[in-house]
């Protein structure tokens, strides 16, 4: 299959290229397009077929649900059960933006796009791409993030296009997403609300504007895997770069120390080295191949390089990876998680 790459302004959206995207959702085609958070990999919700044609494409264990994308908050209604009443509080809030829900689902909605699950996850993207397609499609969108399962989600086209191409009809190409992570996964199905999933919106935001606590799902913490995540997609090792991947934690010059030493002992074992370091740090490793994520103190850019930086490594030869590890509050939380994941949670604290 041709996989046709659009580029799409967002300030200015070609009408005739979203019409061409719209069409093929319509048929039950793939097209991925852009969201603020990550790049997603979108279908007609409400058409099974078109959904299992999504873990075809990215080789997703079926069991895996996927998020239905939405532009109004009727379209909330017209697929869940009940609304919950945090569920009006939340949207009010945070959408459209990076917040998915997860609601009792109806009977419009088919068991392929849920996972066999009984219960659905909608979010509200805040791009203007991701809102123009749904609107000019007249579907829910059903979208994973654009990657092959088990890679970093993508937060550029190329991304997109180095997993898809040959697979998937289309992608839209608007550029660099913002944010960098996927959305936070709230489940509003328990009677604690609980964060199956941090992301941007933080755990704190949500209890504020819910005035209620709020968990965070145990098993996304627990490095031993004891206790099953609840969302499906958490249990996987995700984002796992080819090369091994440690992070280093504790006060920053015994992590720099700790680093060069077994960079060096990696060297003399013939291995090639890299090393995740911020602006901060920088200059003073001793690896083959250092990369900065940002400065230490600028959340929104180190989850924006996050992805970016370990699919880039993957295109090296290098063998093992350090990283510096980060403060797990706030965004933090998010960034962490992901950074533990693609660790598959192997940390050194000195
Ligand atoms: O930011 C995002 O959320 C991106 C963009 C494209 O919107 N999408 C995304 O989708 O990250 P995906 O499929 O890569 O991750 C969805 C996660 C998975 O971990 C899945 O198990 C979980 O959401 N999930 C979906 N439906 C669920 C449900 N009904 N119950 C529990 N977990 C669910
Ligand atoms: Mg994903």
């Amino acid at each position: 299959m041709h996989t046709k790459i659009i580029k799409i302004d967002s300030a200015d959206i070609d009408n005739k290229s979203m019409t061409e995207a719209a069409e093929l959702i319509r048929a039950g085609e793939l097209v991925a397009f852009p969201t603020e958070t990550v790049y997603g990999l979108g279908a007609d919700a409400l058409n099974p077929g078109a959904s299992r044609r999504i873990y075809e494409a990215k080789g997703r264990p079926s069991d895996n649900p996927l998020i239905v994308h939405i532009a109004k908050f009727q379209d909330l209604e017209a697929i869940a059960r009940e609304v919950p009443r945090q569920a009006k509080l939340l949207a009010d809030a945070f959408w459209p933006g990076p917040l998915t829900m997860i609601v009792w689902k109806n009977d419009s909605v088919p068991r392929e796009t849920t996972g066999g699950m009984d219960t659905v996850a909608v979010r509200m993207p805040n791009h203007p791409v991701a809102l123009g397609l749904i609107a000019a499609s007249g579907c829910l969108i059903a979208a994973p993030s654009a990657n092959t399962s088990g890679r970093p989600s993508p937060t550029e086209a190329a991304h997109v296009a180095a997993d898809m191409d040959g697979r998937i009809p289309m992608i839209l190409d608007g550029g660099a997403v913002g944010i960098g992570i996927e959305s936070t996964i709230i489940d509003l199905t328990e009677e604690v609300p609980m964060v199956l999933r941090p992301g941007y919106i933080t755990t704190e935001m949500l209890s504020v504007v819910l005035g209620q606590e709020v968990q965070l799902d145990p098993g996304i913490i627990a490095a031993d895997s004891e206790r099953k995540p609840k969302a499906p997609g958490m249990k996987y090792r995700h984002y796992a770069p080819r090369a091994d991947l440690t992070l280093v934690e504790g006060a920053e010059s015994e992590v720099i120390r700790e680093i060069n030493r077994r960079v060096c002992a990696a060297r003399r074992a013939g291995q090639k080295t890299g090393v995740i370091a911020t602006e901060e740090t920088k200059g003073r490793y001793l690896a083959d191949c250092v990369v900065s994520i940002g400065a230490r103190h600028d959340e929104d850019a180190i989850a924006r390089q996050l992805y970016r930086i370990l699919r880039e490594f993957d295109d090296t030869d290098v063998d093992v990876i350090y990283s510096e590890s980060f403060a797990a509050s706030g965004v933090g939380q998010a960034i962490m998680n992901r950074l533990l994941k693609a660790a598959g949670h192997r940390v050194l604290t000195v």
